[in-house]
């Protein structure tokens, strides 16, 4: 891996994500065959939490753990983070105890400066713009059930959040046909958008209907209407989506075929109907154990 960091998918190339990827599928082999794999032995990830978290803090701190490492968790409630110590003088700390840092917080901005002012590699565990470990966990749980990406369409139907954003970066990445329905009011990130515009051979369609988003569509994904920090805004949400939901309707354009993905957690009857979601479960939790596996895999890569 060239990159130090993994701040979003669009600072990594394409052989970078597969490299990430091969490495996850051997890291799951080993673990699932019991081969010790203690490649962090002696090391500390500092993981700084400003949002909730099951899936993120538990895999990774189960991660590190199997890696031989230790991961010590910093929310807002007990560290000087959640008082205001500047994100410049927190970097510069971490890197003088720990080697490396994860961090989930709101604005990308924190995360880039984390990396910028310390020393050791820093690891987005979400922000308001991008969710790359989730996305790179997707494309490992999507290749081991169609073994292969490229040429694939995806579809994401809902909010252009944090989702839609490394979604469409990762799947064009990997040189899938990437679709996606989103309200005109809520689309996917300017910098996300001109990066697909850039994509010259036609593989990214951005639309306000769900249905021809979904059409001939090799995996369906969606996410919640109202992310982290948007509780205020979900009754208009609610109103304002209310046709952006993966239903049986949706799955009937799609190829016979396609999975649904959900990063998970999900709000039955909103943006998915329990129908799609217990048919698609096992799916959804592949995808939700591949969390574990990719990031063991960015944590070797980077922090080795
Ligand atoms: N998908 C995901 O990131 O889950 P958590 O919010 O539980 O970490
Ligand atoms: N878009 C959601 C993802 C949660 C894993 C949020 O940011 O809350």
């Amino acid at each position: 891996m060239q990159n130090k960091h993994l701040l979003k998918l669009l600072d990594l190339s394409r052989e970078e994500i597969h490299e990430v990827l091969d490495l996850a599928d051997q890291l799951k082999y080993d673990q699932k065959h019991g081969i010790p794999h203690e490649v962090l032995k002696g090391k500390t990830l500092a993981m700084i939490f400003s949002k909730n978290s099951t899936r993120t803090r538990v895999s990774f701190e189960v991660g590190m753990f199997q890696l031989g490492g230790h991961a010590l968790f910093l929310s807002n409630a007990v560290s000087q983070i959640g008082r205001g110590e500047p994100v410049q003088d927190t970097a510069r700390v971490l890197s003088r105890y720990c080697d490396g840092i994860m961090i989930r917080t709101f604005a990308q901005q924190e995360v880039e400066d984390l990396a910028k002012y310390g020393s050791i590699p820093v690891i987005n565990g979400l922000t308001d713009f991008s969710h790359p470990c989730q996305v790179l966990a997707d494309l490992m749980t999507i290749r081991e059930h169609k073994a292969k990406l490229e040429g694939l369409k995806i579809c994401y139907i809902g909010d252009g959040n944090n989702m839609a954003n490394s979604i469409i970066v990762g799947g064009l990445k990997c040189g899938m046909n990437v679709s996606v329905a989103c309200p005109a009011d809520y689309q996917p990130h300017s910098d996300v958008l001109s990066f697909a515009g850039a994509v010259t051979d036609a593989r990214f369609e951005l639309t306000d209907d769900p249905m021809a988003a979904a059409k001939n569509a090799d995996v369906i994904f969606t996410d919640v209407w109202a992310s982290m920090g948007m509780e205020g805004e979900a009754a208009k949400r609610q109103h304002d989506f209310v046709s952006y939901q993966v239903n049986s309707d949706l799955l009937s354009v799609a190829h016979a075929d396609c999975m649904v993905q959900h990063c998970l957690p999900a709000h039955r009857g909103e943006e998915i109907t329990e129908e799609v979601f217990e048919a698609h479960a096992g799916e959804i939790f592949d995808e939700a154990e591949n969390r574990l596996h990719a990031q063991k895999a960015v944590m070797a890569l980077l922090m080795k």
